[in-house]
């Protein structure tokens, strides 16, 4: 969406705060020994008592409140009580929810305790890089030359990046135009980021990969070559300087 007035502004702050919000709370709260499910029943309960509903759930019918990835399972993870947190994961969190008709879509990689299997890494590569990269971005740029930058930065550091998961536009919607806002320079794309539209930037950072594949559950991506991947997202409002991050609650 555009922000075309002081009421979409304040619609899109208040939903990104809470978005945000509950990114963080959900990662103090994910424990060793804990299902999935129950980290996502209380993400839930978090977004219900801030008035917000869960966007995957109300768009698509996604069969959870958040999106929760572990491991080789790299995004559109399904809360589940089969699946059980341990020491030293890697997790992905992604909340997006909607309230008073306004979307904001936030997501994160974290390492859950001791980062005995050595994510730690991956994980901050993707952080920087995204912080990076939104800085970077002004209305007028080529959307291709962030994938460019995002791409050339993870290679710096030893890493790949998925080519088939994007960034998009969001705010009256989940994903709305612009639907494809790559990490890897996408020479036929030729769409620019517009001054007051509201976007997700999205990193895939891989210690391997440059594809997922959808798992057989029809919503997980996965890895198939046991490689990781870390993710990190803000929903920000493009302008003619440094964009203005809606999502800062989360930390990130
Ligand atoms: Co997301
Ligand atoms: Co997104």
């Amino acid at each position: 969406m555009s922000i075309e007035s002081g009421k979409d502004l304040a619609g899109m702050q208040a939903i990104s705060e809470v978005v945000g919000m509950v990114l963080k709370q959900m990662q103090q709260y994910a424990q060793p020994g804990m299902s999935t499910r129950e980290l996502d029943n209380y993400g839930g309960g978090l977004l219900r008592k801030h008035g917000a509903r869960p966007a995957p759930k109300l768009m698509y019918g996604f069969p959870g409140h958040t999106c929760i990835s572990v491991n080789h399972d790299v995004a559109h993870g399904i809360p589940s009580p089969n699946v059980i947190l341990q020491e030293g994961d890697l997790i992905n969190v992604d909340v997006s929810a909607e309230r008073n008709g306004y979307f904001s879509d936030n997501g994160g990689s974290f390492v859950l305790g001791n980062d005995i299997h050595h994510h730690n890494k991956l994980v901050n590569a993707s952080k920087r890089i995204l912080r990076a990269a939104i800085d970077r971005i002004r209305a007028g740029m080529r959307i291709a030359e962030i994938g460019r930058y995002i791409e050339t930065e993870a290679r710096k550091e030893g890493f790949t990046v998925i080519k088939n998961l994007v960034g998009h536009g969001v705010g009256r919607s989940l994903h709305e135009a612009p639907f494809e806002i790559p990490c890897w320079y996408d020479r036929t794309n030729t769409a620019r980021f517009k001054k007051n539209g509201v976007v997700a930037i999205e990193t895939f950072i891989s210690t391997k990969a440059t594809a997922v594949v959808e798992k057989g559950d029809g919503w997980t991506y996965m890895t198939r070559d046991g490689s990781y991947v870390a993710q990190h997202e803000h929903t920000i409002v493009v302008t003619d300087e440094q964009p203005l991050i809606l999502t800062e609650a989360n930390g990130i």
